[in-house]
């Protein structure tokens, strides 16, 4: 039988917000978590980039430095944490670290999103654990629910909203009355939104969420390329009311992951209207909400913060922890370092853009005059696509006038093209606002 390990070291890659919180939590609850371990966590030491930057609060005997190889070349050191960010250096320094044998817990999506093939078939080969909990949804245990608890299902659909800065500006422009750029300003002024914010409202962010997501959750890799992405600009007031008074509706920035038996796996960010009793529609400002959905549990929703400091520090610490129990009774590596065995499993399609399916609320700007409006109808139907709804609210004879309009499920490639036609015409200006859909035919 293996010794017990009693002591096992850590090396952080950042020293930032969440390395910092890292350090912190560890130290206010270490006799909690050392109980849980079954051995003593030691921080070695932090790699930086600044070392000459003041770090109060930290304690004394962290050694902090600017070599990655103080943490790498460290034969104390077990387990490495990144929480760095961005592409590199993050990606060599972790694949330096697996390969000296180090097990690696990182926060960091959009290094995993990309990198995804290398740096697992990386761990594979040295037998090493990859921990992730924090990539996805801040202090949400999400990827612990999937690859654990969740364990025995099947999964077949993933709805999420995992950007807390587009789910702050929606919810500021739906209970506050705000516009879109206000809502953005209050944003960026509580440091929710980076100041150039395209990463997270052009749905960048929650796309590399989301590849990560369904790489665990339907056994096989997503690559961000495969994923639809349509961000929250251009989405106004009106059209949030009109979501509301026309379909009883919130509007929220999904990611979705939906496995279509025979057709393949779905996968797509994308601006949504979701019924007032949707589990979804009650995460608000900054939160973050997961719905899980498996063949035997049914739906499950995970909801809490998706970012700071002590949130995330709670999940990447869960990941410590998770490695440190198998480190101490030597048994790390016990299972496939992505949870499922990849030579076991058989790739599912993934849906080309233009077949995906989905109902669709649109918003044209059309001409207020005779025969417009049965002209958009007869367009969408010689596209095979059903209205399920009209409204035209603001009467301007002559003037242009917003008029919304929902529709059965139709396929991507077919509303793309009739919204084309729909443009061409003389009292239709381009720019139609495309939102999903998100309630079942038979609910409506
Ligand atoms: N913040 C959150 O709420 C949150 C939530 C979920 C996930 N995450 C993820 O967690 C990771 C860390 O985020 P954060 O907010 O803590 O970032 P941060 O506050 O910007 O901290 C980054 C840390 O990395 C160090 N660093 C950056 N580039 C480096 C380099 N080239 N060499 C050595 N050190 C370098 C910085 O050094 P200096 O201190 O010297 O500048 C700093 O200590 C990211 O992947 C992020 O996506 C963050």
């Amino acid at each position: 039988m293996a010794t017990r390990k009693k002591k096992i070291g850590i090396g952080l890659l950042g020293l930032g917000t969440v390395g910092t919180g890292v350090v912190e939590l560890l130290e206010k609850n270490r006799v909690h978590i050392e109980s849980r371990v079954g051995a003593q966590l030691e921080i070695r030491s932090a790699v930086v980039k600044d070392v000459s930057k003041a770090r109060p609060g930290m304690p004394s005997n962290l050694k902090i430095t600017n070599k990655v190889s103080d943490v790498t070349n460290d034969p104390e050191v077990d387990l490495i944490v990144e929480l760095m960010g961005g592409f590199e250096p993050a990606r060599t320094y972790i694949l330096e670290g697996i390969s000296k044998g180090k097990h690696i817990v990182t926060a960091n999506k959009a290094v995993l999103a990309k990198h995804w093939d290398e740096i697992f078939q990386a761990a594979h080969d040295k037998n090493v654990d990859v921990y992730l909990e924090a990539a996805v949804g801040g202090g949400i245990p999400c990827i612990q629910a999937i690859n654990d608890g969740l364990a025995a299902n099947k999964i077949s659909e993933i709805t999420a909203i995992i950007n807390g800065t587009t789910n702050f500006i929606l919810t500021g422009m739906a209970q506050y009355g705000q516009t879109f750029e206000k809502s953005l300003k209050d944003a960026q002024a509580k440091g929710y939104a980076e100041s150039d914010p395209s990463f997270d409202i052009d749905g960048m962010d929650a796309c590399h969420k989301l590849a990560i997501l369904s790489s665990i959750a339907f056994d096989q890799r997503v690559k961000i390329e495969e994923i639809h992405i349509q961000g929250i600009r251009g989405i106004t007031k009106a059209d949030i009311d009109a979501a509301k008074t026309e379909m009883n509706c919130t509007v929220k920035h999904l990611a979705i992951a939906r496995s279509r038996e025979e057709h393949g796996l779905e996968v797509q960010v994308v601006p949504c209207l979701i019924p007032h009793d949707h589990p979804l529609a009650s995460v608000e400002g900054v939160y973050n909400g997961i719905v899980v959905t498996g063949d035997a549990v049914g739906r499950v929703m995970l909801s809490g913060r998706g970012a700071g400091k002590l949130p995330t520090a709670s999940a990447v610490i869960s990941d410590i922890i998770y490695i440190a129990r198998n480190i101490a009774v030597g048994v790390a590596g016990k299972v496939p370092a992505v949870a499922y065995d990849v030579d076991r499993v058989e790739s599912r399609r993934i849906v080309p853009y233009d077949e995906i399916k989905n109902r669709f609320f649109l918003r044209f700007t059309a001409v207020d005059q005779p025969g417009v409006l049965a002209r958009i109808a007869s367009i969408l139907a010689e596209h095979g696509i059903s209205i399920s709804s009209v409204a035209q609210n603001e009467r301007q004879k002559g003037s242009s006038v917003p008029v919304y309009l929902s529709t059965y499920t139709a396929t991507e490639k077919s509303m793309g093209e009739a919204i084309k036609a729909i443009e061409s015409l003389p009292a239709v200006k381009s720019g139609t606002l495309v939102m999903r859909l998100e309630i079942p035919e038979n609910a409506s």
